[in-house]
């Protein structure tokens, strides 16, 4: 079982739940007179996706982009590399970015820049998790689901090294998984 590798639970099913309604509520409101893209950050936000479209009854399209961030010794600010594109023209939309975790912030302000260049209409992030003491952009989530502290979290689609992605709650690893 994956529960043996975690060492505390943040956020359990049922908060989780009850948020992602909350804010499915919140984007009725915002946009039940538009029909929004919702747009996600893939791998991350698959999981919170799911269930965000489905708390949010409005009528909408889907769309996905994947993107690997990298840091490596000589390069330490983050670059972010598009490894899958849009597959639709997003001129004119008015986008609901949905994001796993909002942490330096160097892939969402890369993201809505590029956004904006496509000639999005507007673009609102929704973001399940926001870490602000890590930030190093300009950022800010205009939703966020939960504040969480500066732990490297997985579940609930995120991961460590592509695992715990199916967790269903979110939670801090043990030490030890990572050293092993
Ligand atoms: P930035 O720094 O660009 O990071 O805001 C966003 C991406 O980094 C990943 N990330 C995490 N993934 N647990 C994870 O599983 C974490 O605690 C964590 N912090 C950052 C994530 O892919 C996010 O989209
Ligand atoms: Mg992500």
């Amino acid at each position: 079982m994956m529960d043996r590798d975690i060492l505390k639970v943040l956020f359990s099913e049922e908060e989780i739940r009850a948020r992602v309604e909350e804010l499915g509520s919140e984007l009725y409101e915002r946009f039940c007179e538009k029909t929004p893209l919702f747009l996600g950050v893939l791998k991350g936000s698959f999981v919170f996706m799911a269930d965000l479209v489905r708390a949010c009854q409005i009528k909408s399209d889907l769309e996905f982009i994947a993107v690997s961030s990298y840091e490596n010794a000589t390069v330490s600010s983050g670059r972010v590399q598009i490894t899958r594109d849009l597959q639709q023209d997003i001129t004119g939309r008015d986008l609901i970015v949905v994001e796993d975790i909002l942490d330096s912030g160097n892939t969402l302000a890369f993201l809505k820049d590029y956004f904006m260049t496509k000639g999005a209409a507007s673009v609102t992030i929704v973001t399940l998790l926001d870490k602000p003491s890590r930030r190093t952009k300009a950022i800010q989530p205009d939703l966020t689901g939960f504040v969480v502290p500066d732990e490297f979290v997985v579940g609930y689609g995120l991961d460590y090294a592509q695992k715990y992605r199916n967790v269903p709650y979110i939670g801090v690893l043990k030490p030890e998984v990572y050293s092993n």
